[in-house]
């Protein structure tokens, strides 16, 4: 059983980031700048956003954090957007999600310049997702590809399940291995027998938002198991995903861990994207 270590895989991608951004100061005259806002004091934004800076450090770009108060109305918000929108200092913007629940995230997503949108997120770039045209790819379903194609595991043919369809994980992630010729089954909430269905799974991508929902009764021997979940175990308080990791490993044949496993495969992906943003503006 292989712990698939994103942690090692994220940081050559971030290397390799580093590496092309030291030489566009000569190129370019400036590096790329990416810009994360953040509205509130949600625990887990706090971390992921501080997460986010601190790579933008160790691959040399830019980062400015904004931190907004919870009580922002979605107007002050948009307003923020249209600004680094027309600064031209600025090649990337990312507004941390959750929003406080006064904000539509849909009105949010959509005010961000297209070019500008590291995320993925926009209207457009979901739309190019779903009929294979140029578009900016989601970090958290790159970064999952990527962790695939790191072990040396090829989707297709293969049978897929991803429990949860989420705009963020669950539905691009079905589209990618569906596109990687998987045959990929989409589970949520509602799926009757949810067990039997995953048992049926080659690979099983996890991103449910539910502490150790999955359980080594949901897993055949041998399944890839990859865990998107960042939850805190109800009863220990702790850190965990939504695999039960120690019931379940035994079971993989790959596994990933949380923390450790997807969530630096996210910000390894980001900083790609900021510099195809970047690379784009420069060139226009
Ligand atoms: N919240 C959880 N994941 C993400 C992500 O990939 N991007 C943004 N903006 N917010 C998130």
């Amino acid at each position: 059983m292989t712990i698939i270590d994103g942690k090692q895989i994220s940081a050559s991608i971030k290397e390799a980031v580093a590496a092309q951004v030291a030489t566009f100061p000569e190129k370019y005259g400036r590096v790329p700048h990416l810009t994360v806002i953040r509205v509130g004091e949600d625990p887990a934004s706090v971390v992921y956003v501080r997460n986010k800076a601190k790579a933008c450090e160790d691959c040399g770009i830019r980062n400015t954090t904004i931190v907004l108060p919870e009580e922002t109305t979605e107007e002050a918000l948009l307003e923020q957007i249209q600004t680094l929108n027309a600064d031209a200092s600025v090649d990337g913007i990312l507004v941390q999600l959750p929003l406080p629940r006064h904000i539509s995230e849909a009105r949010v997503i959509e005010t961000i310049a297209r070019e500008k949108d590291v995320d993925g997120f926009h209207p457009l770039h979901v739309a190019g997702l779903w009929q294979k045209t140029p578009h900016m790819s989601p970090c958290t379903p790159s970064g999952i590809m990527k962790l695939l194609e790191a072990i040396g595991i090829d989707p297709k043919g293969k049978r897929a399940v991803v429990i949860g369809r989420s705009n963020i994980v669950g539905l691009p992630v079905a589209k990618m291995l569906l596109d990687a010729n998987a045959t990929v089954t989409l589970c949520h909430t509602r799926t009757v027998n949810l067990p039997e269905v995953t048992r049926q799974a080659e690979i099983l991508i996890v991103a449910a938002g539910r502490a150790k929902m999955v359980g080594a009764d949901m897993v055949a021997d041998g399944a890839v198991v990859i865990d998107v979940g960042m939850d805190r175990d109800p009863e220990t308080g702790q850190l965990c995903g939504d695999v039960d990791f120690d019931a379940v490993a035994p079971k993989a044949s790959a596994i990933t861990p949380v923390p450790g496993g997807v969530g630096p495969m996210t910000i390894a992906c980001l900083m790609e994207n900021t510099v195809e943003c970047f690379l784009r503006h420069v060139s226009c």
